[in-house]
């Protein structure tokens, strides 16, 4: 015979069915923060997820949504999406394009400006995404290695240019290192890289950026230059398997890259993402949960006197000092998955942030892993 239920396994059961919602008392329904205690099994500190899963006014509306997850062609619901992206980035309806995750338009703006061959000019390490797929398509990538403080080495990108390079493509904050790089040095390096071939700012990371010096190259696109600016719900906003990026640049590009998007984005996503853009609870909770692990980890660092790179993103960059095969192998026996190899950076490790007792975890299998 089934148990009786009370009141309080009632209501988790309810919060289960509505993807953790709860229905009534204290913070019910516009209530932003999920549980940050229920833990992970292994804990995943490898692919820069947010560890908190998506918003819960993004899990009710997604649950909603599913009455029209059997309709084809939500063409209305990505003109409502596009006119919503427009005015958070002060931009018109026709400068934004979709896709399924910014990947997807990373791979559009390959396609679009490296099918026919030519060069493309990329920090080393990066974001490798829109890279591999031009160098699929015959493309030639300039990789410039990084400082060795991890900063973009400028000099350096302005000479890899050349008059084959179609893009440049500038991850800000970048991927793996989180090294942002502030307006005062990118804006001008933009205006001055804009007339030879597209720069293309990919700012996954945008919403997880404290450093005030930070600003998004969106203003460029405003001014109508041959800038494009990518964003994702992947991150901040926690919809990494919904599939839902953007991307914004002058009309003229946009109109080139939106006939390539291969699909449509599904309606779970564009109204997820509608929801959680209103949720500025849930982004505030999430980037001051991200800074606090960021503070543990530097702290064990430092403690351990591991070198790393200050991030601005939601992950931090590290020497470990042995192979990071080895450390990764480690770290699993602990339960703790973490970044993969970025040779030549053979002994260095790409931490995603997670939850405090997480975070916990991490720092005492760290310092007995490095024992
Ligand atoms: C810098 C950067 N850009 C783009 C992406 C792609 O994300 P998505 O396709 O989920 O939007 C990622 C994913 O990790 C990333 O780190």
């Amino acid at each position: 015979m089934s148990e009786p239920l009370t009141r309080r396994d009632w209501l988790r059961r309810s919060g289960a069915l509505l993807g953790g919602a709860t229905l009534v008392g204290p913070g019910a329904l516009t209530a932003t923060t999920p549980s940050p205690r229920r833990s992970r099994s292994p804990i995943r500190m490898m692919y820069n997820e947010n560890p908190y899963g998506p918003s819960r006014t993004a899990r009710m509306t997604m649950t909603k949504a599913f009455e029209e997850s059997s309709l084809y062609n939500h063409f209305g619901a990505s003109v409502e999406m596009k006119e919503i992206l427009a005015k958070k980035e002060g931009v018109s309806p026709e400068e934004i394009v979709l896709g399924s995750g910014s990947r997807e338009i990373l791979n559009v703006a390959a396609l679009h400006y490296l099918g026919d061959g030519g060069e493309i000019v990329a920090n080393y390490p990066g974001y490798e995404t829109l890279n591999t797929y031009a160098e699929n398509l015959g493309a030639k990538v300039n990789r410039v290695r990084v400082k060795d403080d991890m900063s973009p080495d400028f000099p350096a990108l302005r000479k890899a240019v050349n008059e084959n390079t179609k893009l440049i493509n500038f991850c800000n904050p970048n991927n793996p290192t989180g090294v942002a790089v502030g307006a005062k040095t990118l804006e001008p390096f933009c205006r001055a890289m804009e007339s030879k071939c597209l720069v293309f700012v990919d700012e996954a990371y945008n919403e997880y950026v404290m450093d005030k010096g930070y600003r998004s190259m969106v203003n460029l696109v405003k001014e109508g230059l041959n800038v494009m600016v990518t964003r994702t719900f992947s991150k901040i906003h926690a919809l990494a398997g919904i599939r839902l990026g953007y991307g914004v640049a002058m009309p003229v590009i946009v109109s080139k890259l939106e006939p390539l998007i291969t699909g449509t984005v599904n309606i779970l996503g564009l109204r997820a993402a509608m929801a959680s853009l209103k949720d500025e609870g849930f982004q505030e909770m999430s980037r001051s949960k991200n800074l606090t692990a960021k503070e543990m980890v530097y702290e064990v660092l430092e403690q351990t006197g591991k070198e790393y790179a200050v991030s601005e993103g939601n992950f931090i960059f590290f020497r470990t000092g042995i192979s990071i095969k080895e450390f990764q192998a480690k770290m699993e026996k602990k339960g703790i998955l973490v970044g993969r190899p970025f040779p030549p950076f053979d002994k260095w490790c790409r931490l995603s942030m997670a939850k405090p007792n997480e975070m916990r975890k991490f720092a005492s299998s760290f310092k007995e892993v490095m024992a």
